[in-house]
């Protein structure tokens, strides 16, 4: 008897558990934290690149193409913004343009490359976040 309390309880209990695992991901991620995580991430990663003194062609055109792509989708994740913000969001897509064009294939062209790129995210950051 008593063994079989402790397995439905058990049962209660894990069910329980997966109730909640399962309302935590329903929640999910905001869209708009996520296109900062994204850019973040590219950009660390090109960071870490340029620390390493490892800047090879390929992997700064895909991470850069990957930044542009994702900054892409500013807009849609802050519809509510004022005409300021998407002023710093075009500087930003400006400078992320110049970067893909520029090609950089060596840390010195990269760094120079993501300066504009850093700055439009610390712009924005400073007047909005
Ligand atoms: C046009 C404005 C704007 C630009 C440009 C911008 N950000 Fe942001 N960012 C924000 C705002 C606003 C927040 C705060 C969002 C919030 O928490 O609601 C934010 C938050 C973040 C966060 C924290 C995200 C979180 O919720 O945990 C990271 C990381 C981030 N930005 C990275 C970047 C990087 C990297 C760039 C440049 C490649 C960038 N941002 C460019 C507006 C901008």
């Amino acid at each position: 008897m008593r063994a079989l309390l402790l397995v439905i309880l058990g049962l209660a209990v894990g069910a329980m558990g997966a109730t909640f695992a399962l309302s935590a991901l329903r929640q999910g991620t905001p869209f708009h934290s996520g296109v900062m995580a994204v850019m973040q991430h590219h950009m660390g990663a090109l960071r870490a690149n340029v620390r390493a003194k490892q800047c090879d062609a390929k992997g700064n055109a895909s991470h850069l193409a990957r930044m542009r792509e994702t900054a892409g989708d500013i807009r849609d994740a802050f519809p509510e913004m004022e005409a300021s913000f998407f002023q710093v969001d075009d500087t930003l897509l400006t400078a992320l343009d110049g970067a893909v064009a520029a090609a950089p294939t060596t840390c010195e062209a990269l760094v120079a490359a993501l300066k504009p790129v850093g700055d439009a995210c610390q712009s924005c950051h400073q007047q909005f976040r």
